[in-house]
């Protein structure tokens, strides 16, 4: 089939490549010049594992290309719309102008037969909106909502072959003719036994803000229960394991530490707050403020760990953070735990140094006054403290020993709950863990 993408960020390269690896001709489109050169050489714009081999792969195939230009998106059968919904600034609602301004340019290029798929995560009611907006343009093309469910880290193979589609079409009917065009966008990995579900547009629009909310209070959860152990003196990660032997509660998710963060969690329970308060369903949602409340606590909770750590003052403390990504396997920064901790700590007097094998130019870019260090080595020599904040692999399998000739201070906070203490209080450091004695 022909397709577009529109908006070639980390939902849209990567759809695109994806769709262009199941056989299809693909166009991406972006308005962002360098996005739109680095993805046409096959070079990935941010770090996603896969990603790069992909681009080369499918495009010497010649059936992807990368455009600035939307009338490229004339003919395609099938146009994505992949752009962002970021948080507004200064309020928790989605900002919606991305998803708008990406339908309006799409409208004089649309013909009759052809279906517009919205990826990006909305505020419910946006399908129904942006599909009386394309009726009124074009009145044989229809609109499904089909929320994307990737994981950052491991974009490629959850696209290629994801745990379910939703496609929300506004009858909610398997009839629709939409239906059987996605199918046939899809036909591979729905051969290959993934299920589907067909909704109205509203129940698509929910399902992922509810996924997401699902998972950040999850999250949240084992973190309160980390607090309470810290209060108690239990170990919030044998808590975890025992829990998670239930079925019904899965050992998933369940990592106490310091926080979820990213492009995709924090901004989307707020949007879905906010939502809901414009529903007059407010109260529905208003646990979700806790979660957010006990989300953020465990960034102040590592700045005073950190200080007790140190002796009870951070003034003038060489802290090495290692990691600056807001989960392993990514460069994204965007509310980023570890970072947003850095931060604090410089700002308290502390003398920082930060790491991470692939997030630090974006890093430098958000918090250019801190200090950063490419190299594991350079970066921990003469710490007074070094916090493990997230958890590359190359950071879980640092040896205790030899680390402690570099550091000034045998001193470190897990804060992932990662290493084991034994080993390293074994080897003479001061080890903290979170929601551990
Ligand atoms: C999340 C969802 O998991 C995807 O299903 C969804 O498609 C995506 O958002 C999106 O909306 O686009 P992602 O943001 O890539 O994916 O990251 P997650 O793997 O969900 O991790 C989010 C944060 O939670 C990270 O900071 C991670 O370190 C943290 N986390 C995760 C924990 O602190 N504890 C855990 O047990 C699991």
């Amino acid at each position: 089939m022909r397709i577009s993408v529109i908006g070639c960020g980390y939902l849209g390269a990567v759809h695109a490549a994806c769709m262009a690896k199941l056989g299809h001709h693909v166009t991406g489109i972006d308005v962002d010049e360098r996005k739109v050169a680095e993805l046409s050489a096959a070079v990935a714009p941010f770090y996603e594992p896969g990603l790069e081999d992909l681009l080369q792969e499918v495009q010497s195939t010649g059936r992807l290309s990368f455009t600035t230009d939307m009338a490229a998106t004339a003919g395609s059968d099938v146009h994505f719309i992949c752009v962002g919904t970021p948080q507004k600034k200064g309020e928790n609602a989605a900002d919606m102008t991305y998803v708008d301004a990406a339908v309006r340019a799409l409208l004089p290029y649309l013909s009759p037969g052809q279906v517009v798929v919205g990826k990006s995560t909305v505020p419910v009611g946006t399908a129904s909106r942006l599909a009386d907006t394309i009726a009124g343009a074009q009145p044989d093309v229809h609109l499904v909502w089909n929320p994307e469910f990737l994981r950052e880290g491991h974009a490629v193979s959850d696209t290629l072959n994801p745990d379910r589609f939703v496609y929300g079409v506004s009858d909610g009917s398997e009839e629709h003719p939409a239906v059987a065009i996605l199918d046939e966008v899809y036909d591979t990995p729905l051969s290959a036994g993934t299920p589907r579900l067909v909704s109205d547009l509203a129940t698509a629009e929910l399902v992922k803000t509810a996924a997401n909310s699902f998972l950040a209070t999850k999250i949240s959860f084992i973190n309160a229960m980390a607090e309470l152990c810290e209060a108690a003196g239990a170990d919030v990660t044998q808590l975890a394991d025992a829990i998670g032997m239930d079925d019904r509660i899965g050992r998933k998710f369940l990592h106490a530490g310091i926080g979820f963060g990213g492009g995709c969690l924090p901004k989307d329970i707020r949007a879905f707050m906010a939502r809901a308060g414009e529903l007059g369903a407010d109260q529905a949602l208003t646990f979700l403020r806790e979660v957010d409340a006990i989300n953020m606590r465990r960034r102040s909770r590592v700045v005073e760990l950190t200080r007790e750590l140190c002796g009870g003052s951070l003034l003038g403390k060489r802290i090495t953070v290692l990691g600056a990504a807001f989960k392993p396997e990514s460069d994204d920064v965007r509310d980023s735990p570890a970072l947003s901790i850095a931060a604090q700590l410089q700002l308290q007097g502390a003398v920082v140094t930060v790491t991470d094998p692939k997030a630090l130019a974006n890093a430098a870019r958000r918090f250019p006054e801190l200090q950063y260090v490419e190299d594991t080595d350079s970066a921990v020599m003469n710490a007074d403290a070094l916090l493990l904040l997230t958890e590359w692999q190359q950071y879980r399998e640092l040896d205790p020993h030899s680390l402690k000739q570099s550091v000034k201070e045998l001193r470190i906070l897990d804060g992932r709950n990662v290493l084991d203490p034994a080993k390293w209080r074994a080897a003479g450091w001061h080890y903290r863990g979170l929601g551990r004695p």
